[in-house]
């Protein structure tokens, strides 16, 4: 399906500092032709000091919607003239509507890790390690202690976990412990290790892995990283990274265009933009 582009379709951006790599364009572009909607997306490079006039810009220019990409998230946050309460409380929003003149800040990024899982498993009751302290980490963070599950942050710097986990009452761990991880039902990976072009890394051993556990990797270049091939091997149940951009830009696209979200032609450009 044919993208079609008019002096009345409705622009939407992704804003980042780098954002040349993003596959949101793509996938939301395959969605609006799917759906045969005037919208249309691009990327716009936004430095660090350029954001307020970047939005500023928004408003003169009418642009109904952003993507928030890495450094924005957090900075993004003040300039807006709402956040809705789930945004505020993860302390991060990925996504901005402009509904006639008022820009509206949300966070879709928790759903990109709720959706996966609850695909596969229940979170109540569940024990949860979450490896890793930034931006995604908090994300991963809010969804599951939403959902009942009890959550444990290994992370490399202790003081970074040690910020995120008080809102949650999650418990904090060195990453080096890796022997303490057979004790968890889930392990989401939301550190960097293991992402290209460092593709032969992982931020655990395989010993730490067993087959009842489900192993979600927030890691979507490559798609099958180190850590998802030891999890195969030892039979554990596995969520790709690629499932997490999907589910997050299902969620986006709702929001920017306000229609339900065709799922199966985001997966099928995400796919195959990522090789897979
Ligand atoms: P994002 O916002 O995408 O989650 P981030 O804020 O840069 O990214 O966070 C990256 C995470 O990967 C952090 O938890 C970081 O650990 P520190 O808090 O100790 O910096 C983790 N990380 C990055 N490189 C790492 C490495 N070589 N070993 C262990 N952890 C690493």
């Amino acid at each position: 399906m044919q993208l079609e582009i008019s002096a009345r379709s409705s622009l939407c951006l992704i804003i980042g500092d780098p954002v040349s790599h993003s596959l949101s364009p793509a996938m939301h572009n395959a969605a609006y032709a799917a759906g045969r909607l005037p919208f249309v997306m691009t990327g716009a490079h936004v430095r660090a000091e350029g954001l307020t006039d970047a939005i500023k810009g928004m408003r003169a220019l009418g642009i109904r919607g952003l993507a928030v990409t890495m450094p924005h998230k957090v900075a993004i946050m003040e300039l807006l003239d709402a956040v809705d309460p789930v945004a505020a409380t993860i302390g991060a929003v990925n996504t901005v509507v402009n509904e006639n003149g008022k820009l509206t800040g949300y966070n879709t990024d928790w759903l990109g890790i709720l959706r996966p899982l609850e695909r596969r498993t229940s979170l109540k009751g569940k024990r949860v390690a979450l490896l890793g302290a930034g931006g995604a980490a908090q994300a991963a963070l809010y969804a599951c202690s939403t959902q009942g599950a009890s959550v444990a942050i290994f992370n490399r710097s202790l003081d970074k976990a040690e910020s995120i986990a008080t809102r949650f009452d999650a418990s904090v761990h060195p990453l080096e412990n890796t022997e303490e991880l057979s004790a968890f039902d889930i392990i989401i990976n939301t550190t960097s290790v293991g992402m290209a072009p460092d593709i032969d890394a992982s931020p655990i051993p395989q010993s730490a892995l067993s087959r009842n556990q489900t192993i979600f990797e927030t890691i979507y270049a490559p798609i099958t990283t180190t850590l998802l091939t030891m999890s195969e091997r030892v039979g554990a149940t596995t969520i790709s990274g690629h499932e997490m951009f999907l589910e997050q830009g299902v969620a986006q696209f709702q929001l920017h265009t306000g229609v339900k979200a065709p799922r199966e032609e985001m997966e099928k450009i995400v796919r195959s933009s990522l090789g897979a």
